[in-house]
């Protein structure tokens, strides 16, 4: 797919339901009594791999266009699954999962594609382990395939050594069937969609600062979840907003849980132009249409708490510090190795190829903006939000941007160039 510079973008979208709450209310309704309906289910591959786990092991679930319905199975109303569970490119689908899987009672295996058998199982064997799990990798190398029994498990208190949703959210629901109350403390907060939706669904949960708690119920109910847009794909129409020129987007209807708003502080403090409009609640989530429009921008340090609510955006945020006046650096972001690709390598990599000044550190990156782009073939390494990123990247840099493997979007926002198309006047 290629892409070329672009002198103005305009326009008001309403970008697809976010990937975090969408696999949750998928997994929530899945374990709970009664029936679960999810408006903005985001239609992307990652929580498809979700449906397809859940519906191996019994669970009704009907996926229409306009509305997801879940006759929830109950706690302990899970079936055998027939076959291996796919998870696909999910490295939420495997973790969250995992919690769940370690206390039923039979036994499974979970397997993904190429880039999920790289993927860090540890940082969940380890604290599942503690608790009583029965859970291994099955090649002995801390990643997928993994087999897991199934049996009675014990709370525990878990200080995590890194500041995961998925780490947290593994052993939160692990907690929900164990004997006694389990807690985790994270280093930073990381993204509390957990807690939030387990809380709506009749968990008995609890936060406090770094530290979420668990303690048994003997039931969940189905719940209504209106999944807000999220904001992590939102990003890139931000970024696009603020560095083409002559731009103003609206986007409307955009998740800024304070845990997942980081990109949105970093751009006021870039001196973007920015506006949260129509700021809201909904089914327990803060909410708010976002107005960019081209921008000055200056560079920044981010770096510290901040780095779990913008995980994501890094890339983007790269992007973003190509068109800065000044030295950006990121850091405290060694995480962004073990995503769908090594973030910090790809990004790196091919930014250079497109003429940046950008350098990798054992933790992120240093980038020194303001130097033309020009286009060159980019490799997204199947790994959806490189491929946006520079789909992005293609539009302020001079020549041809081609990006190889492009439809990886599929994984997070499938109709990312028809949006992308559409703002451009194309
Ligand atoms: C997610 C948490 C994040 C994020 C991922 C989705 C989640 O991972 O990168 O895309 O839904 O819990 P970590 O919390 O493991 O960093």
């Amino acid at each position: 797919m290629i892409f070329t510079k672009k002198s103005s973008m305009k326009g008001k979208i309403s970008i697809p339901g976010d990937k975090s709450i969408s696999h949750r209310a998928i997994m929530f309704g899945s374990i709970a009594e009664g029936t679960t309906e999810i408006t903005n289910f985001l239609q992307g591959a990652d929580c498809l791999s979700t449906i397809d786990c859940f519906s191996k092991m019994g669970v009704e679930i009907e996926n229409k266009a306009d509305k997801v319905t879940i006759k929830g199975n109950g706690l302990h109303g899970l079936k055998a699954p027939k076959e291996m569970l796919d998870v696909g490119n999910s490295g939420t689908t495997t973790r969250l999962i995992s919690g769940i899987l370690a206390a039923q009672s039979f036994s499974c295996t979970l397997n993904g594609d190429e880039s999920i058998q790289k993927r860090p199982m540890k940082r969940i064997i380890k604290p599942l382990s503690l608790m009583g799990a029965d859970i291994k990798s099955m090649r002995g190398n801390d990643c997928a395939p993994l087999e897991i029994h199934g049996t009675t498990l014990h709370g525990i208190h878990y200080d995590s050594p890194v500041a995961s949703a998925q780490v947290k959210s593994a052993i939160l629901l692990a907690g929900l069937y164990a004997k006694g109350e389990t807690s985790v403390t994270e280093p930073y907060l990381s993204r509390n969609h957990t807690e939030l939706m387990l809380k709506c669904f009749g968990a008995d949960i609890s936060s406090n600062d770094t530290t979420a708690t668990i303690k048994p119920v003997t039931r969940l109910t189905g719940q209504k979840v209106i999944v807000p847009g999220d904001i992590s794909s939102a990003a890139y129409f931000i970024v696009a907003g603020l560095v083409v020129p002559n731009s103003e987007i609206l986007i409307e209807n955009v998740g800024i849980n304070p845990t997942r708003d980081g990109i949105i502080r970093i751009v006021k403090q870039m001196g973007g132009n920015i506006e949260l409009l129509n700021e809201r609640t909904v089914a327990g989530e803060a909410v708010a249409d976002i107005f960019v429009k081209s921008s000055d921008l200056k560079a920044v340090t981010i770096s510290g708490n901040i780095i779990p609510t913008l995980i994501d955006e890094i890339p983007i945020i790269a992007i973003l510090a190509c068109m800065a006046e000044g030295e950006t650096v990121i850091k405290d972001a060694a995480e962004l190795k073990v995503k769908e690709s090594n973030r910090i390598d790809v990004m790196v990599n091919n930014l250079s190829k497109m003429g940046a000044d950008i350098r990798a550190t054992d933790d992120g990156m240093i980038i020194t903006g303001c130097k033309p782009l020009h286009g060159a073939t980019i490799n997204s390494n199947a790994d959806h939000r490189i491929a946006m990123s520079f789909a992005i990247a293609g539009l302020v840099a001079d020549g041809e941007t081609e990006i190889v493997d492009a439809d990886c979007v599929k994984i997070s926002y499938p109709d990312f160039y028809n949006d992308l198309e559409y703002l451009v006047g194309a």
